[in-house]
């Protein structure tokens, strides 16, 4: 039913300087993948694999990540080290990717509105891939919010409970709750002065949108920082009751700090790269023990 999930990747990531001057944010690794591809694992995981990424300047190498390197692979090509790309190979198989060009960053409002020559007129995702979602326990936040989106069809915001003295960095939201974990929002405010959140539930990396939004986005005037924001054109989606906030299940990081970059490192070594399948190490060194058997033999 959704079948696209677009991927606003034109900030500049001022807050990971130097490393972002030539490089995309998104494509800074945790462990050994980058974070575009998390983001894009999880968009697949949810039913998502029409993959929409609003690009900038300087970026090129988001597209080239999900693309063939002939050169790379041919040198690889029948040894352990193939194993290693199986993951992405995965990926593009499955999923088809366009890409759009944001040429002036005039917010994360102005890069979804940006990206509608490749949405359309139908309901899509939204994943700010440096906000990093992982939940180990069963289904990702993307997939949890598309279950809500079938029974509601109304825009969805993944929400998430921060300490007080954090709410002024996010979209920040008051509503109703209507199931456990479930609001309907009825305000929302856009980095809160302090002591003026309605409350500390704060709006992260996922969304969930009805196609109405580009019209409002359209309209919408430059908000806090001068930037179109996302938090106002959904305020006026909510006006109409048309926002819910879910509280989802799972850990988030934010990858766009420092703090949450090497938080989102230790989390995913320790969980996902050591539980996962063999290192390329292990396997040549199965290899090279079951070669000396042979050759024993
Ligand atoms: P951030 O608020 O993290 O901004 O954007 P940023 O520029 O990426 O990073 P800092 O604050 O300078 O370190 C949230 C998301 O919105 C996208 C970013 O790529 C990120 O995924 N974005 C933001 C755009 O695509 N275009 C914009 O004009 C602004």
């Amino acid at each position: 039913m959704i079948k696209k999930c677009l991927f606003p990747a034109a900030g500049y990531g001022t807050r990971f300087l130097p490393a972002t001057k030539s490089m995309p944010k998104e494509m800074m690794p945790i462990v050994n993948k980058p974070l575009i591809e998390y983001g894009v694992d999880e968009a697949l995981q949810s039913g998502l694999h029409e993959v929409c990424i609003v690009t900038g300047r300087g970026k090129r190498a988001l597209d080239d990540h999900f693309d063939i390197n002939y050169e790379l692979e041919h040198q690889i090509q029948g040894t352990a080290k193939e194993e290693t790309l199986s993951g992405i190979r995965g990926l593009m198989d499955e999923c088809t990717f366009s890409y759009t060009r944001q040429r002036e960053m005039k917010g994360l409002g102005h890069a979804i509105l940006t990206g509608e020559t490749l949405i359309g007129d139908e309901p899509f995702g939204v994943v700010l891939a440096d906000d990093l979602c992982i939940n180990l326990e069963g289904d990702g936040v993307l997939a949890q919010m598309v279950e809500f989106y079938k029974q509601f069809r109304c825009s969805i915001v993944a929400i998430e409970e921060v300490p007080a003295e954090e709410a002024h960095k996010y979209g920040v939201i008051s509503g109703e709750m209507i199931k456990p974990g479930l609001y309907r929002v009825e305000d929302m405010v856009e980095k809160p002065a302090e002591g003026e959140a309605p409350s500390n539930m704060a709006i992260i990396g996922r969304y969930i949108l009805t196609p109405d939004i580009f019209d409002i986005l359209r309209d919408t005037a430059p908000g806090r920082n001068g930037e179109i924001q996302i938090t106002d054109a959904l305020r006026e989606q909510c006006q109409k009751g048309l926002v819910l906030a879910y509280k989802f299940k799972g850990a988030r990081f934010d990858c766009g700090s420092i703090e949450g970059y090497i938080e989102a490192t230790n989390y995913c070594y320790e969980n996902i790269y050591k539980a996962e399948s063999k290192t390329v190490r292990e396997i040549e060194v199965n290899e090279e023990s079951l070669e000396a058997a042979d050759s024993e033999a």
